[in-house]
């Protein structure tokens, strides 16, 4: 019997991680997961810090033609690179 209630309460652990892992992949912000999955394309992912905000702008639309981004998608993606608060 016991045995029975710990294999209940794990299988309710591994859901509650798997459901966990879920919403953390919703937390990501549209520009952080366009960054993530646009940007690694071709080169390894740059680090967000790596430029100051305004430094980002005018590099995003030099390299959009290359990245296949649009207006939005640089907003997008400013949203993300140039927000200090996201980690
Ligand atoms: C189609 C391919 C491609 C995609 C997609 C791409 N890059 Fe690049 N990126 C390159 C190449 C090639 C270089 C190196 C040559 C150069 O700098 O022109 C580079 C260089 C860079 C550099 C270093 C050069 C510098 O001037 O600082 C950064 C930072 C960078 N990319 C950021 C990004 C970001 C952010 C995205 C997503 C919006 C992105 N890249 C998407 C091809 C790509």
């Amino acid at each position: 019997m016991r045995l029975v209630v710990l294999i209940c309460l794990s299988l309710m652990l591994l859901a509650g991680g798997c459901r966990k892992a879920e919403v953390d992949e919703k937390h990501l912000g549209p520009g952080e997961r366009m960054f993530k999955t646009r940007c690694r394309n071709c080169h390894s992912l740059p680090k967000r810090n790596a430029k100051s905000e305004e430094r980002w702008r005018p590099f995003l639309e030099r390299h959009a033609r290359r990245a296949h981004l649009n207006d939005a998608h640089i907003d997008t993606l400013m949203q993300f690179l140039g927000n200090d608060s996201i980690k």
